[in-house]
């Protein structure tokens, strides 16, 4: 199906959630289960500043608490303020790798409406999985 409009209403929505008072650096994550669910993630920070979770874990770790499983998700979209959309940071991808298929789509995108397509294979390539532990 691609990318749709309506992504980017609900990745902004998302991300006015966001917890960001140390890094004023706002993220939101909208993520797509193949059966039609929607998780929202938003970035919350903590004094402690390395304890932050970034918009894509969130919204990630939301939809396994609710019960959904690896392989389940169709594409997640991310939003920033910023003159070029932003990606994901080494920590999400990781995640991503573990929870999404190589080829599911992430869709990077920012105020303005901007996108970067890619997927979790590309953003990480030879990463390590489950099955690398044989
Ligand atoms: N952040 C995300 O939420 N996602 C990313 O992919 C990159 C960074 C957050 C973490 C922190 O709260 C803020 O952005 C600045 O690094």
């Amino acid at each position: 199906m691609g990318y749709q409009p309506h992504y980017l209403t609900e990745v902004r929505t998302a991300q006015a959630n966001a917890y960001a008072p140390y890094s004023n650096f706002k993220v939101g994550a909208y993520l797509r289960t193949k059966d039609g669910k929607a998780f929202h993630g938003a970035n919350v920070e903590n004094a402690a500043y390395p304890m932050a979770i970034c918009a894509e874990r969130s919204s990630l770790v939301s939809a396994i608490s609710e019960g959904y499983k690896p392989g389940d998700f169709e594409s997640i979209t991310i939003t920033v303020d910023a003159d070029k959309p932003s990606s994901p940071c080494g920590a999400c991808r990781q995640f991503m790798k573990e929870l999404c298929d190589d080829d599911m789509p992430v869709y990077m995108t920012n105020q303005n409406g901007d996108l970067i397509e890619s997927t979790v294979g590309d953003l990480l390539p030879l990463g390590f999985s489950g099955k690398d532990l044989n």
